[in-house]
């Protein structure tokens, strides 16, 4: 199979070229490198999977849409996996356009892309986010996604009616996902475990917001890219295909639309850790404490997210599982092997 991801050079993108390339498919990555965060990270991702003889990129940004157009039909991808973005709850407050640029603009140049090829599948990313202040929990897919927070959530939740539209009217079968915090080595400087094992390591202060009543449903990037590895093969049927004939059955609590091949999947852990826990984790690791400098919870963030997977396990047998302190200790010991500490 060939596989075209945008954000190859990104946390989750690489994770998955990496995994899809040693299940024997081809990569073409296309990636921007923007310097949202550390550029030299995303370039040694890149030339990580350059190593493999089945991956090549294009480095180039999803806003120059012949550049995207050229490399994306050089590649003739059988499936599209959109990750690039403006990712970050918090920067969306100080640099909004990026977001409408990036997440707006990019994704319609990627759904351009999928109505000219028709790949076998397209499948994005959205975020928990979009779940906004609704606070119904464990959320899931079916509950209210309308309060989004910060433009960030609001722009990925574009993107969910964007895809939908377009997959009424062109077709292309397309799944969204919502990521719910992924972590794990290679992960992005911008997150939570990086600063903290960072502040851990170096003696200087760690922000903990709300005080420290935050739950998050951490996920193994390894068990993300698992489920985006399985949910390829889950192909959205169109409306008409939806018949024994076609060999369907329905699956209890499936989000397909009524008007087109789409569906929005949850990915996350199904079991919320408190922050506080996760930061000892870190200290159990490092082998030292933190200074807590503990704040109130952030203007548009949440303090909790968790997720109902169960989607996600219906259609794919599978549900993430790594318990968070296996996952944080994977981190540290990548993190002090790539800072030299
Ligand atoms: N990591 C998480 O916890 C999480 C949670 C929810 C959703 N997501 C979503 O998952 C996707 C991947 O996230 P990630 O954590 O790997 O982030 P990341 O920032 O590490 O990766 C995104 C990649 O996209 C590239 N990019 C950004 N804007 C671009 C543009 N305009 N043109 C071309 N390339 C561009 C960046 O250079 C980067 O390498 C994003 O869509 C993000 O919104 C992530």
């Amino acid at each position: 199979m060939r596989v075209f991801i945008t954000g190859s050079a990104g946390f989750i993108g690489f994770h998955l070229a990496r995994l899809l390339l040693q299940q024997g498919h081809s990569v073409h990555g296309f990636d921007g490198l923007t310097d949202y965060y550390d550029v030299r990270l995303k370039q040694r991702r890149h030339a990580l999977l350059r190593e493999h003889p089945n991956f090549t990129a294009t480095e180039a940004m999803l806003e120059d849409a012949p550049a995207l157009q050229k490399a994306a039909q050089a590649a003739q991808p059988d499936v599209i996996v959109h990750l690039a973005a403006q990712a970050g709850v918090r920067y969306s407050l100080e640099n909004p356009r990026a977001y409408i640029d990036a997440n707006l603009v990019g994704t319609f140049n990627v759904l351009e892309v999928a109505r000219a090829l028709k790949p076998r599948h397209l499948l994005m990313a959205s975020t928990s986010s979009v779940y906004g202040a609704n606070s119904e929990m464990p959320f899931g897919e079916q509950q209210k996604t309308d309060w989004p927070l910060t433009l960030y959530a609001a722009t990925k939740k574009a993107n969910e009616a964007m895809s939908h539209a377009w997959a009424h009217i062109h077709g292309v079968p397309t799944t969204m996902f919502r990521f719910f915090t992924v972590y794990g080595p290679w992960g992005r400087p911008d997150m939570a475990l990086f600063k903290f094992t960072r502040g851990i390591l170096e003696g200087t202060p760690i922000d903990i917001y709300n005080h420290g009543d935050m739950w998050r449903d951490f996920t193994y990037v390894d068990d993300l890219v698992r489920a985006i590895g399985l949910l390829i093969d889950a192909v959205p049927p169109a409306p008409g295909e939806r018949t024994p004939e076609h060999g369907w059955q329905p699956i209890e609590g499936d989000t397909l639309s009524p008007a087109a091949p789409w569906r929005v999947v949850n990915i996350g852990n199904s079991d919320k850790v408190r922050l506080l826990d996760f930061v000892e984790a870190i200290e159990a690791e490092v082998g030292q404490r933190a200074v807590r400098k503990l704040l109130p919870l952030q203007t548009g963030d949440v303090p909790a997210t968790w997720a109902d997977c169960s989607l996600l396990q219906r259609l794919t047998g599978y549900r993430p599982h790594t318990p968070f302190r296996q996952g944080v200790a994977a981190f540290v010991r990548w993190y002090r092997d790539y800072h030299g500490v």
